[in-house]
């Protein structure tokens, strides 16, 4: 891969603070979107539901920062400076626990340079949120358009939404109040992520005609096999062995490291603009421009997705969105 993550901008926060959202930033993917973005020198906040789970990553990113900062020679570690990792508490099953971690953000930062939605669940069997949306749905699309919207006024830089190639699941645009709740779930269940996923990608590119100051793009991290995504199918009862067997053979030939998973997003977070492609685009694998499915690209759906998911936050009582 000719993508070094160590090439891109540093910063220095002793002379710019620069800060970054990064939502399930706690395990796989977004461990080492965190990473990088602590060792260019960014405050990372972590969104996270388990104070736990984040503190312990906290304490890992920083020893494995360490590690990595002692190999680099005395000249280039003169340009390279620290970060600072810290915790805020989100729930994306909770639409009440998004609003409130806006709320912390409004409060305690003036701007925000970085916010990258990486938080996310797929393939789960059905079953609704006490918001009464679709579980994948709202935890990889429905809440993190409600955390975008509500601190929007304090981006002052780039959107960065995690989708998957997964999304050309969604082959005709579907009625975004469909749960597709029939069986089986091993086929259903990707229609549901599919949707989620593209809802992502369509809102980026909204967002980037909307907002054309603020940066949106939407990736596809490749094949991340190692990563706590899979595990409601490898901790399953006897099948799970089989699973398990069946990613690690699929991830040795098509797979990346979780590390490399991060690289279209740190691509985009940190490059030079003028090395990035047109605001709204979609990137894959390595952070290589590449075109979404037909459905995803189409504006006239992504304009009636915006509106139809306005309109059922406002039914929840969440106001002043559009
Ligand atoms: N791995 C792949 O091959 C692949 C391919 C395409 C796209 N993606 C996308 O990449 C992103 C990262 O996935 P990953 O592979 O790194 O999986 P992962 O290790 O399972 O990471 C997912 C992260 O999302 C967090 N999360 C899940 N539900 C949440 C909730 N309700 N509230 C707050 N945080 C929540 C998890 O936190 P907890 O630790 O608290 O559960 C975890 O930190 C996802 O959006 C996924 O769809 C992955």
């Amino acid at each position: 891969m000719d993508f070094n993550p160590d090439e891109l901008p540093y910063v220095n926060p002793n002379e710019e603070r620069r800060v970054a959202l990064v939502t399930g930033g706690n395990s796989g993917i977004g461990w080492f979107t965190v990473l990088h973005l602590y060792l260019h020198g960014y405050v990372v906040y972590i969104g996270g539901r388990s104070f736990t789970r984040v503190s312990k990553c906290i304490k890992e990113i920083e020893e494995e920062a360490n590690k990595r900062r002692s190999a680099v020679i005395e000249e280039d570690l003169n340009q390279r400076f620290l970060g600072e990792l810290r915790f805020v508490e989100i729930d994306l099953l909770s639409l009440k626990s998004v609003e409130e971690a806006a709320i912390v953000m409004n409060a305690t930062e003036p701007r925000i340079d970085l916010l990258i939605l990486n938080a996310g669940v797929m393939a789960l069997p059905y079953g609704l949120t006490k918001d009464n949306f679709e579980i994948q749905f709202q935890t990889n699309y429905i809440s993190h358009f409600l955390l975008t919207q509500r601190i929007l006024p304090l981006i002052q830089g780039r959107i960065i939404f995690v989708s998957s190639v997964g999304h050309h699941f969604e082959v005709t645009p579907f009625d975004r109040s469909w749960t597709f709740n029939y069986k089986p779930n091993i086929i259903f269940t990707w229609f549901r992520y599919a949707m989620a996923k593209t809802s992502g990608i369509q809102y980026m590119k909204l967002l980037s005609l909307k907002h054309p100051e603020i940066h949106s793009y939407s990736v596809h991290p490749g094949f991340v096999m190692n990563t706590n995504l899979f595990s409601y199918w490898t901790r399953l009862p006897i099948f799970g062995v089989f699973f398990w067997l069946f990613f690690q053979v699929f991830g040795y030939f098509f797979g990346c490291s979780n590390e490399e998973g991060s690289y279209a997003t740190l691509k985009c977070a940190l490059s030079p603009e003028t090395l990035l492609e047109e605001n709204g685009s979609y990137f894959k694998f390595g952070g290589k421009i590449s075109q979404p499915s037909r459905v995803a690209s189409n504006i006239n759906y992504a304009a009636s997705n915006w509106v139809w998911t306005v309109r059922e936050l406002r039914n929840r009582g969440f106001e002043d969105l559009s």
